[in-house]
């Protein structure tokens, strides 16, 4: 496996590799839920590029940059363990030789990035997309893989493709849960023993949310009232429904709903996202 940090040599290395590609694109710190995406791209392609890079510019002034978790050398040993053919593990000045204000970036459109996490984050799918846009051209990958948990972004990621006409396929890979259900993250890291048992009810609101929808309950204001009610004690910044194909705003639930909810958990003020679709 190469261990590579600069843009030059990973274009050398790409040259090199035949067969087909297929990248993950992470801010490292990787759990079982980066694996399950390693996995399924090692079994999809001939070559898999692992990118692990904390991406400044999809971070608010206000966010957790400096706080995010780091662990390069455990992150190369797991994609050691996974057959990766390169890890690339670049610094910021490898990827941005500018500052923000200068910078040529992608920016998707006002009506996607409004609401749900966009609305709370100004400017981070602007980071996301030009990141994901920078990999996508320096790795040549014919597949890339996003995980469904972040719902938005594999969302915006997939409009860009088809948008820009890039050359990869967007492989879509399922929300990896701890045994109680809580969503994999890498921001799990920072929650306290109380935190994590009161971040548990997000999961329990979603799948009960799904328990009542199967049982005919469609009237999204008396299911956001139980939901809430689950999630008490929870900072409840969205739990919004929409459609699972278009992110359209859903007036009442059916089954092409996805419901999502941030909230953040009091004690390590930890933001956490997920979200269940009502049917599948
Ligand atoms: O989902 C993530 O970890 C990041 O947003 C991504 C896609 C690696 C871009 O920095």
């Amino acid at each position: 496996m190469k261990i590579i940090d600069n843009v030059k040599e990973l274009k050398e290395e790409i040259k090199k590799l035949k067969g087909s590609i297929g990248l993950v694109p992470t801010m490292g710190a990787l759990h079982d839920g980066h694996l399950s995406l390693i996995k399924r791209a090692t079994r999809e392609n001939d070559n898999v590029v692992v990118s692990v890079f904390v991406n400044p510019i999809q971070f608010a002034p206000s966010e957790d940059l400096d706080k995010y978790p780091r662990q390069p050398e455990k992150d190369i040993q797991l994609c050691k363990n996974e057959g990766v053919k390169i890890v690339f593990i670049p610094k910021i000045s490898e990827m941005y030789s500018d500052d923000k204000g200068n910078l040529t970036l992608i920016c998707p459109p006002y009506n996607v990035v409004d609401k749900l996490c966009g609305k709370s984050r100004p400017g981070h799918f602007d980071g996301v997309c030009s990141v994901v846009a920078k990999l996508f051209n320096l790795t040549k990958a014919n597949k890339a893989y996003f995980g469904q948990k972040d719902a938005q972004q594999l969302f915006i990621v997939k409009k860009m493709v088809r948008d820009l006409n890039f050359d990869v396929q967007i492989v879509s890979c399922p929300i990896i849960r701890e045994p109680d259900n809580l969503a994999l993250s890498s921001r799990n890291k920072y929650l306290t023993q109380n935190d994590r048992k009161l971040a548990l009810n997000i999961s329990k609101a979603l799948f009960n949310l799904k328990k009542l929808f199967t049982q005919g309950v469609v009237d999204i204001r008396d299911l956001v009232d139980v939901s809430l009610k689950i999630m008490d004690g929870l900072d409840v910044e969205y739990i919004e429904f929409v459609d699972k194909n278009t992110f359209n705003f859903k007036t009442k639930a059916d089954r092409d709903t996805l419901v999502l909810v941030a909230a953040r958990v009091p004690e390590s003020n930890t933001r956490l996202i997920d979200n269940i679709k009502l049917w599948e």
